[in-house]
């Protein structure tokens, strides 16, 4: 009985000792992805504005920062959901970079199967790399379009514009297009994976599962790629 007692005062709280497995952090890229997956729908949804006018589409991007206002200050919720977001963000990424050191660990790369790496289709053998460009993209974006101080911009441009001349330059658009397809496999495995990090997993639903994925990733890569598209081509100007 007195031997157990510091053993139990050992114990991290239940929280910490599922973080520390692999289940506890396939937990956490499921939930963050999630969070993930609901932004990028909702971002893409919101973008559609630039098909209705330049003028609409402003309004919607100032509408964002005037969430809840005036019962709450000027742009708190925004804020509050950018603190969510990058939480999620360093939360998903975190959790994937010890999963991998985690996997590493317990089989070297050296006892690796062929067998195991024709098995997982291209989604899943690219998760990090795709993941590594979205990263890379999502800095780059910001710095585009919310920041505004890559050279495409001007001073006095509205957020349209900036969108306008970012899509215009073919380098730009270049890399939005390849960003979203690397994102589109990164979705496509997300979703897929998800229900398997959840334990949702039942064989008989695998068909669905397939097909949310699927029309998950055809629905926003598709609504992203036809911003671009649409601007090098003058659809929008
Ligand atoms: C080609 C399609 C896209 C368009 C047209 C677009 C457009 C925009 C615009 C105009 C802003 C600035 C909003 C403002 O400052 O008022 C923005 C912000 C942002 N975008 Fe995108 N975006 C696209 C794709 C993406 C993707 C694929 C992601 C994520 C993987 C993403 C993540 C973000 C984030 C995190 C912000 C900052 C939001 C904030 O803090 O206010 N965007 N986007």
């Amino acid at each position: 009985m007195a031997a157990s007692a510091p053993e139990r005062s050992k114990r991290s709280p239940f929280i910490v000792e599922l973080y520390r497995s692999a289940l506890g952090k396939k937990y956490v890229m499921a939930i963050t992805g999630i969070v993930g997956l609901g932004y990028v729908l909702a971002h893409m949804i919101g973008n559609l504005k630039l098909y209705q006018s330049a003028a609409d589409f402003n309004l919607y991007a100032e509408t964002l920062r005037e969430l809840l206002y005036p019962i709450a200050p000027e742009g708190l919720v925004l804020n509050l959901l950018r603190g969510v977001l990058i939480l999620a963000l360093v939360g998903h990424v975190v959790a994937a970079w010890q999963l991998t050191l985690m996997n590493r660990r317990a089989r070297p790369e050296s006892y690796r199967s062929k067998r195991d790496y024709v098995a997982a289709d291209f989604a899943a053998r690219t998760m990090r790399w795709t993941g590594v460009i979205v990263l890379l993209f999502i800095f780059y974006h910001l710095a585009d379009l919310t920041w505004a101080v890559t050279p495409l911009h001007e001073a006095d441009f509205t957020v349209y514009d900036r969108v306008i001349a970012s899509f215009s330059n073919p380098a730009s658009a270049g890399f939005y297009i390849l960003a979203n397809l690397a994102l589109g496999f990164h979705l496509y495995h997300g979703v897929w994976s998800l229900f398997q990090s959840m334990g949702w997993n039942n064989r008989r639903f695998n068909h669905w599962r397939r097909t949310l994925a699927i029309a998950f990733t055809v629905v926003v890569v598709g609504g992203n790629l036809s911003f671009v598209i649409s601007v090098l081509t003058g659809v929008i100007s």
